[in-house]
């Protein structure tokens, strides 16, 4: 709140009690007669002062009206976050080593002084600069491209950062880390006693000992908003953290005190506050309301309202306290406990964030910051931002930044109209997109990926790394001490084993006010690389156009053929298309002659990759297009029925379109809702299909037969859900009497289960537990050995082997050398899981923390693995994920084994036959297992899309 708003405050006389002297014009002789009386009672009257006691008349304590005079100083103050210059920092522990990084490339996280604001906006001024850091009392006390070792504080630490990348710790501006409770057990996120709750404090639910963040600080993370959950309209205070507890992490003790980012009582304070859907839904579906969003509007209204008439009430106490003295007042300091956050809003002493996705939402919002005066900080989710800067420009006190996912969207109908390109888009127009996580919504961990996938879908570099570093810290009223590779500022460092924007970068230490967070970090064999050379290429739009000839120039790598052409032809290669199919890969000149005569279009690429297209399976692409939305979906698979995944297939929704756009021209899918957990028969069809009936839009109506066994599923639990399908398989392996044959349903559960049992269909089963992968494994022997018996019987000659494939897999590694034994394979769903539920609690995160992650055990253990998803929206990252598992894999995989993982393995498990590579493919500039690269051409059986 502005300084002079609380000024402009009409006077409130009523509070300020009459003196006690009456009769002032009255009789001199009055005057002579009660001079001495008057005398006595000062005497009196200051005694009782002295004495701390109660007012003669009103009996208030005279004490306590001056303390609480002297808090209109402390309702008056706007807070300020560190600044320098400090000797210390207020988070030091005393006896934390001194670190001398030698040997770095260090990202400050600001542009070299002097450059103008319009070169900084596009990126220019910042660099990756070698330099040495020296951390010491928690803070960075030197940055220099040098330092000497005479120059150094006693006890110091050297850490040889061989040349690699260093930057601030990173910034999360969105968690709901260490209030979920690990592996969703216990929930302390939504207060939701009721929708208005501005009183509430998440810190009073934060677990510090939540095994979730030494995961997340496993990523680079080093500090996090942690904000109440989005039920309620306003959700309740929120704090910042930093992600060190305990000593081991270099503190004096496991507290939620310790771990405050600012230490300081006269820090800032937070608010989360929401719009929209959420709590329409939580309120309005029990029948409480708010119902609608005029509902929700009033709410706030109200809310503001109330703490208004609270502040004006406390401004005039305190006005006329100054005026007359404390101890001259009638009443006490008004206190309503239950409005006191929300006016400390209104003071512009919390810095409020809010969950808003649509026009109408940060329409509201931003009439409800005028109407009251407040500042909102950051609208986050913020999905639609990107369409309406002007009316975020309106906003009170300043233009709110948005706080977004690059690319984590569609799943609920607020979140359906949203851009890949929000952030480049905002950018442009002066707002600043910072990148969150939401965790556990993504993991926090991977919040640097965002930044990366914003930078890939056009933000300049540089700015999307200031998206998760300097940018949040300065939201948060801590620009002045987080954020940047500065002296003076809180030693929160990261070191990184390659450009924190490039795919699967990875800290190989991370410290939190000086203190090393990782005792013995597991480093990942990788050889040193230099940063990113940002591509202003990236910002600039392209067109998507159907033409079934085109020619692509400067091909460097062949994914597609047998043969990289790294090996083959090397110098310039082109690739030729055409009527949809590839006719040629080399120097192919009569084409480009022919081509260039009849003004065919030619792309010309800088670094160009031609690869196969991906395959999406795990998800419910096809059968679901708004998560959260029933009326878009297919439905859930029932238990006491059974689907087939065809008959409730949907094609042209933006889902399919954008997986598409994204490599994937195939997906597989099979009754659910949306998360790996499906039964009934999968289908196989083209992400750019028309419908079921024609132009080979469905390449395989059947492709498996599915159930799920992961804990959300058990019903009643897994054992039972286990029993049943071994009883149904054993069932199935017995010889039918001729007589019956002809009976059976072809469309039957027990027909499919046949097939099962005779080795024709695959067997998908939705598992995380490794224990439940173990009696799936001791069930297919059991089947398979009935089921060779009833063929001895019925004088049939060889036994069938099922052909079962796990889908999910988080714990799979523990049972990696069985499971490569009983043939059986692996999609994992999603590559990167983080325990979201017991049965996934075991999961391996990888370095820093331990040697490998699930593919890499499942891989040395010779298991055939490929790479699902859990989400729909995730189908967008299959060539990054694949990319993920090849650049942490330390030479487990090469690039086109990589791309497998998203393609030719799926067909290999499932025993289907993988799309032709003359009709099938894709074209990239740039890696597509990387960070940066932009599909320019793909193939889907022989009709061609490019981008131009
Ligand atoms: C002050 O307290 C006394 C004793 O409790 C009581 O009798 C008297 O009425 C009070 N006076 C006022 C003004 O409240
Ligand atoms: C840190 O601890 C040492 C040893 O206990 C003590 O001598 C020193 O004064 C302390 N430093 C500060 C700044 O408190
Ligand atoms: C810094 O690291 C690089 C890469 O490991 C190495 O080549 C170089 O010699 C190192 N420089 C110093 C000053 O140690
Ligand atoms: C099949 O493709 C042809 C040519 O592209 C088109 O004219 C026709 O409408 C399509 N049929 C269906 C059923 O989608
Ligand atoms: C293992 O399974 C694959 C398909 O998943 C199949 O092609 C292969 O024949 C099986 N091998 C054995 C030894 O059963």
């Amino acid at each position: 709140m502005e300084k002079g708003h609380l000024e402009d405050l009409p006077s409130y006389n009523s509070a300020i009690r009459p003196w006690p002297l009456r009769n002032r014009r009255g009789p001199r002789r009055i005057i002579r007669f009660l001079a001495p009386l008057c005398l006595l009672f000062f005497g009196y009257y200051t005694y009782l002062i002295s004495q701390n006691t109660a007012h003669p008349t009103n009996n208030l304590s005279i004490t306590k009206l001056q303390e609480q005079h002297a808090s209109c100083a402390e309702l008056r103050r706007v807070p300020t976050g560190p600044v320098g210059p400090r000797s210390f920092s207020g988070r030091w522990v005393n006896g934390t080593k001194p670190v001398l990084i030698r040997n770095a490339t260090v990202w400050t996280g600001e542009p070299a002084p002097g450059t103008s604001e319009e070169d900084a906006r596009r990126g220019i001024g910042y660099s990756w600069t070698p330099s040495d850091v020296l951390l010491d009392r928690g803070l960075i006390v030197q940055v220099a491209e040098h330092i000497s070792a005479s120059s150094l504080p006693e006890g110091t630490v050297t850490y040889d950062a061989k040349g690699r990348q260093l930057t601030a710790g990173i910034v999360d501006m969105h968690s709901h880390a260490g209030l979920g409770g690990f592996a969703s057990l216990g929930d302390d996120t939504n207060e939701l006693s009721g929708d208005i709750t501005p009183y509430v404090k998440s810190i009073d639910g934060f677990n510090p000992l939540a095994p979730e963040l030494q995961w997340i600080k496993a990523g680079g993370v080093t500090t996090s908003l942690i904000l109440p959950g989005s039920g309620n309209n306003m959700g309740g205070e929120a704090f910042v953290l930093k992600l060190a507890s305990g000593k081991a992490s270099g503190r004096a003790e496991i507290s939620q005190q310790d771990m405050f980012a600012d230490p300081s009582p006269a820090r800032w304070r937070y608010m989360k506050m929401a719009c929209g859907e959420n709590p329409k839904n939580v309120y309005g579906k029990i029948g409480k309301g708010p119902f609608s969003r005029l509902g929700e509007a009033w709410e706030f209204r109200h809310a503001f309202d109330e703490a208004r008439k609270y502040v004006e009430a406390q401004n005039d106490w305190c006005a006329a306290a100054d005026r007359v003295g404390a101890e001259n007042m009638a009443d006490y300091l008004p206190s309503e406990l239950q409005w006191e956050s929300l006016a400390a809003a209104l003071r512009g002493q919390v810095r409020v964030n809010t969950h808003c996705y649509t026009v109408p939402d940060l329409e509201a919002f931003v009439r409800h910051t005028n109407e009251f005066k407040f500042r909102v900080y950051a609208f986050h989710h913020a999905h639609q931002t990107y369409l309406v800067p002007e009316v975020l420009k309106r906003a009170y006190g300043g233009t709110p930044a948005a706080a977004l996912f690059a690319d984590n969207m569609y799943y609920k109908v607020e979140a359906y109209t949203a851009s890949e390109k929000a952030g480049k888009i905002l950018y442009d127009e002066g707002i600043q997109p910072v990148y969150v996580s939401d965790n556990p919504v993504l993991n926090s961990r991977h919040v640097v990926f965002e930044a990366a996938k914003a930078y890939s879908y056009g933000l300049p570099y540089h700015i999307a790394l200031a998206g998760v570093t300097s940018k949040p810290a300065e939201l948060l009223g801590l620009g002045e001490s987080l954020g940047k590779v500065k002296e003076g500022f809180d030693a929160d460092i990261v070191v990184w084993d390659s450009d924190p924007l490039s795919i699967a970068a990875t800290p190989v230490q991370v410290w939190i006010d000086g203190a090393p967070q990782f005792e013995k970090p597991v480093e990942l064999k990788k050889s040193l690389s230099k940063p990113t050379k940002p591509d202003t290429i990236l910002q600039e739009d392209l067109t998507r156009k159907e033409n079934g000839n085109v020619i692509f120039t400067g091909l460097t790598r062949d994914f597609l053929s047998a043969n990289d052409i790294e090996t083959t032809a090397r110098g310039k290669v082109n690739v030729v298309v055409a009527n949809g199919a590839i006719s040629c890969v080399g120097t192919c000149d009569d084409e480009v002659k022919t081509f260039t005569a009849n003004k065919q279009p030619i792309i010309e690429l800088h670094n160009g990759h031609l690869t196969p297209t991906f395959t999406a399976i795990g998800s419910a692409l096809g059968l679901v297009e708004i998560d959260a939305e029933k009326a878009t979906q297919d439905g859930p698979y029932s238990e006491d029925s059974f689907a087939r995944a065809i008959d409730g297939l949907g094609f042209g929704g933006k889902q399919l379109s954008t997986v598409f756009e994204h490599g994937g021209t195939r997906a597989i899918s099979a009754p659910s809702t949306g998360s790996i957990n499906a039964k009934g028969i999968s289908v196989g069809f083209l992400t750019d299909g028309i419908t079921s009936l024609g132009n080979g839009s469905v390449w395989q109506e059947e492709v498996a037969l599915h159930y799920p066994l992961t804990q959300s599923s058990k019903s009643p639990s897994i054992s039972s859900a286990l029993g049943k399908l071994r009883t149904k398989l054993l069932q199935a392996s017995k010889p039918l009497k001729k007589k019956d044959q002809k009976e059976v349903d072809p469309f039957s559960e027990e027909s499919y289960l046949r097939q099962v049992v005779a080795g024709k269909l695959p067997l998908v089963l939705s598992i995380h537990k490794a224990d439940t992968i173990a009696s799936v494994i001791r069930m297919k022997k059991e089947v398979e050995t009935a089921s060779s018996k009833a063929e001895l019987t019925s004088s049939k000659s060889k036994s069938k082997k099922l052909r079962i494939v796990i889908l999910g897999g988080a714990e799979s590694y523990l049972v990696a050398d069985e499971l490569a034994a009983a043939n059986v394979s692996v999609i994992l769903a999603p590559l990167l899981p983080y325990a979201q539920s017991w049965d996934q609690r075991r999961t391996l995160p990888g370095a820093p923390l331990t040697h490998g992650s699930a593919i890499d055990l499942l891989l040395d253990a010779g298991v055939l693995v490929a790479i699902g998803v859990g989400e729909v929206w995730e189908t967008r990252n299959l060539n990054l994920m694949a990319g993920w598992a090849w650049r942490n894999g330390e030479g487990r995989l090469s690039e086109k084994k990589a791309l497998d993982l998203v393609g030719k393995n799926i067909y290999d498990m499932l025993d289907l036959k993988a799309p032709s590579a003359k009709t099938d493919w894709a074209v990239w500039d740039g890696s597509p297992l990387d960070i940066g690269s932009r599909l320019r051409g793909i193939g889907s059986a022989g009709r061609t899309t490019i981008w131009i």
